[in-house]
């Protein structure tokens, strides 16, 4: 069994943080959301994976590699546009020959991995098997219609008026059958060429099409509050480990991560939170659910319930809370005269002021 990867696309919800970044590279506790997918397929017992990328082939090879960090051996397959995920399907023939395959979107984030599923369809080999989960705005997603027994009887993309608030997951699992279904479909509306429109080919041609429920499942849909959400599952499920430097004027408490080389001082960390390597935390106060990536200086503030990228600073400013700041951003307090904020904000940028 092989995996097909997708870690294309544009990421325009995610916008500004995506501007400058792929959106498979967000990190959730310091880590890409793509390399939980990576070392969940690696966990489920996959070793070959072709990787789709697109425009930010060049940022994703540079994380990824050839894969040996996860255990996998990856090949990269370049998708000239966005044409859509059965798309990359048809591109990656070749690659994936005859064997069944697991096809995992990137910039998905599933809890708990996919063992159990691909243990399941190795078992009962059905033609494809499909993930769904309850969301509270279907209308972004993929979504299912069951009959009452649970049986999958159709299929919609991103419909106007949703049938029900199960979504598609972004992890699929097909046989060789899935070949001949992405070349019968033509593109949709948007102009791609869409898998549940090959899924619903599957069971229109009377395949065996199975579902799984699942819970703890999470993509980025704009909403910084989800990733927060997501960021907080992941920290509450981590371990106590500190590796870098706590002068005794600090404090750390409950699951802190404070990664090697990072420095902690005069300050005081409640967990669950990581600190990323490299960075200082001098005279301030880290809450949790707060991630903090490598190269910070956060100096003379409060953080709580946030998530700082890489090389970043915040200094003097007070509380900052349920916040998402990107890499390279400077957080400073205004001179006092003139009394206005100042701003250098990029394109899609969210501030909110308390005046
Ligand atoms: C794609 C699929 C959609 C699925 C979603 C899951 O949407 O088309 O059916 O629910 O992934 O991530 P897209 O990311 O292209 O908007």
């Amino acid at each position: 069994m092989k995996a097909l990867v997708l870690s294309g696309g544009a990421g325009t919800r995610l916008r500004p943080i995506t501007h400058t970044s792929a959106k498979q590279l967000v990190p959730v506790a310091n880590k890409a959301v793509l390399f939980y997918g990576l070392e969940s397929i690696a966990e489920a017992g996959i070793t070959d994976v072709g990787m789709i990328v697109g425009d930010t082939a060049a940022e994703i090879e540079e994380a990824v590699g050839d894969g040996s960090q996860f255990g996998l051996k990856i090949t990269y397959i370049a998708q000239e546009r966005p044409l859509g995920l059965a798309h990359a399907v048809l591109i990656a023939r070749d690659y994936l020959g005859d064997d069944d395959f697991v096809m995992y979107l990137g910039d998905n984030f599933i809890v708990g991995g996919i063992s159990g599923l691909v243990d399941e369809f190795r078992g009962n080999r059905p033609d494809a098997q499909i993930l769904l989960t309850r969301v509270a705005d279907p209308r972004a997603f993929g979504v299912a219609e069951l009959d009452p027994s649970g049986q999958v009887v159709g299929l919609e993309e991103k419909p106007d008026r949703p049938k029900s608030d199960l979504a598609l997951v972004g992890v699929y699992l097909f046989t060789p059958l899935i070949h001949e279904a992405v070349r019968a479909i033509e593109p949709s509306w948007r102009g791609e060429l869409e898998i549940t429109h090959a899924i619903q080919h599957l069971i229109d041609s009377r395949a065996d099409v199975r579902s799984t429920v699942i819970t703890g499942y999470w993509k980025d849909t704009g909403n910084v509050g989800d990733m927060l959400e997501v960021n907080r599952m992941v920290l509450e499920g981590m371990d106590r480990r500190i590796d870098g430097d706590v002068d005794t004027a600090s404090e750390t408490i409950g699951r802190v991560v404070v990664e090697e080389g990072a420095r902690i001082v005069n300050s005081r960390i409640v967990g669950p939170a990581v600190i990323g390597s490299g960075t200082v935390i001098s005279n301030s106060y880290v809450g949790p659910f707060t991630s903090v990536a490598e190269n910070c200086r956060i100096t003379d503030s409060e953080l709580e319930f946030s998530i700082v990228l890489r090389d970043s600073s915040i200094q003097g400013v007070g509380r900052i809370e349920a916040s998402l700041i990107g890499r390279h951003v400077e957080v400073t307090p205004a001179p006092s005269v003139p009394s206005a904020h100042r701003f250098v904000l990029g394109d899609h940028s969210k501030v909110q002021i308390t005046s």
